[in-house]
């Protein structure tokens, strides 16, 4: 069982909100995937420096030196984190998963429209589209679960022999928790010559990464995550990505902080990872992810792995005993994976049933499609085509229920969310009836 330290370390934990019938009760989250409450010492750490807060890279001045000092430094600690390569790997400070994918979609577009970006079925959006306006995107198929298959990748990198620069994949599912084989995805890609991307950003504040060296066959190239997914909810994201890739031509974004000189004609682009960050940087963001990542590390993340596995299966087991729940994920315990469990209730809209669950018992869940939406809709009609079929016709929006959990939440929030979902199953009529006035 988790101590009861472990749920101190976030903020708001004993935040009372209004149920619908006028009572409160304590906040429950389970919408980590979307973003997780702020570290306490995350927190704490931005009040302490403030009094010393100014310009990075900008001022002579004492505090400005220390600020600019402090920065630079986090990118250490950012780079032993996930164990990137500090000599060659830039860790370049963006404001979260989103834009670093964007960035490197800009510094990898070298204007060959033969060049190929293998994505695949199982993205979030944020690393499909920036994709699809400068390559040519194809997409590794998943298997009959909702997991990668591993022979279409290989089936794809043969079509496109020596055309794919790029295999982007996410490091795990923010709609099924599945954690995707990112090292053995390496070295296939690796064999055809195409670099990897890992989004990390669900990855990254759930287990351990570990990017290899870049004499390893099964080296991670490039990997990108968020901040606030990882208790720093302050503005903050990451790319990491060889420095040869950023040094030449011009960054997408231009400005103060890219260049060497300027003059009427010319401009000389200063080095990354500097170049990349056009504009003042987000200091405070970026400590706050320092903090966070120095917390994750002190709780140890095969400890976090752990808590939030045992949250899943503890959560999985009691579901499965509901009737009318529908599971949209493989529950094979052997099967790595992160805290996430997608489901839906028979005969209710998703959305109301999350609803319903903030109403009555003060959970937070996240319905719909979560921005991966070739991904829901394939899994829906692989399981559930029926129930599908008639939320198109009451509110034509399709989609399923998540669970998401983090390192702090607990068995009792599960018993309540599970007396909640199973009162909801024995008065479905009544429910539906109360809440639907709402919509
Ligand atoms: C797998 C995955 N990738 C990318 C993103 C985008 O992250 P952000 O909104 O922090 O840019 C998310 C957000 O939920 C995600 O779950």
């Amino acid at each position: 069982m988790i101590p009861y330290t472990y749920k101190n370390l976030v903020v708001g934990n004993d935040i009372k909100i209004p149920l619908k019938n006028g009572n409160y009760a304590v906040a429950i989250n389970m919408d980590n995937a979307a973003t997780t409450p702020p570290f306490a010492q995350a927190l704490q750490e931005i009040v302490n420096f403030a009094p010393m807060y100014s310009s990075v890279h900008r001022g002579s001045g004492y505090k400005s030196k220390l600020s600019t000092d402090l920065y630079e430094a986090s990118r250490a600690t950012i780079a032993r984190f996930v164990k990137a390569d500090q000599s060659r790997d830039a860790v370049i400070f963006v404001k979260n998963t989103t834009e670093a994918i964007n960035k490197l979609s800009y510094r990898l577009c070298d204007g060959n429209e033969k060049s190929v970006v293998l994505s695949t079925e199982m993205e979030h959006h944020s690393n499909d589209l920036p994709w699809r306006n400068k390559f040519r995107v194809d997409y590794v198929e998943i298997d009959h679960d909702g997991r990668l298959s591993m022979n279409s990748l290989v089936e794809k990198l043969e079509q496109y022999r020596g055309e794919v620069i790029l295999v982007t994949v996410t490091g795990a599912s923010n709609v099924t928790g599945y954690l995707n084989p990112i090292h053995e995805i390496a070295e296939i890609a690796h064999k055809y010559q195409a670099k990897l991307l890992v989004d990390g950003a669900q990855m990254v504040p759930h287990i351990q990464i570990d990017m290899k060296s870049f004499d390893s066959p099964q080296h991670i190239d490039y990997l990108a995550f968020s901040g606030h997914k990882m208790y720093a909810p302050f503005g903050s994201g990451v790319l990491i990505g060889p420095v040869d890739t950023f040094n030449k031509g011009a960054p997408e974004y231009t400005g103060g902080g890219t260049v060497r000189s300027v003059t009427r004609n010319e401009v000389s682009w200063g080095d990354p990872p500097q170049k990349e960050e056009a504009g003042t940087p987000n200091l405070m963001g970026v400590l706050a992810l320092q903090a966070a990542i120095k917390m994750l590390s002190m709780v140890g993340m095969q400890n976090i792995c752990r808590h939030e596995f045992d949250l899943w299966q503890y959560t999985v087991d009691r579901l499965r005993s509901i009737p009318g729940i529908v599971l949209h994920c493989d529950i094979d315990p052997g099967k790595p994976r992160i805290g996430i469990i997608p489901f839906s209730l028979d005969g209710m809209h998703h959305a109301l049933v999350a609803d319903i669950l903030s109403g009555e018992a003060g959970i937070a869940v996240r319905s719909g499609c979560f921005c991966a939406q070739p991904y829901v809709r394939k899994l829906i009609k692989l399981t559930q085509t029926q129930t599908c079929k008639k939320d198109k016709q009451s509110q034509d929006r399709p989609g399923v229920i998540r669970i998401s959990y983090g390192l702090y939440n607990d068995f009792n929030e599960i018993d309540v969310l599970i007396q909640i979902l199973s009162r909801i199953v024995e008065r479905k009529d009544y429910y539906i009836q109360r809440y639907m006035k709402l919509r």
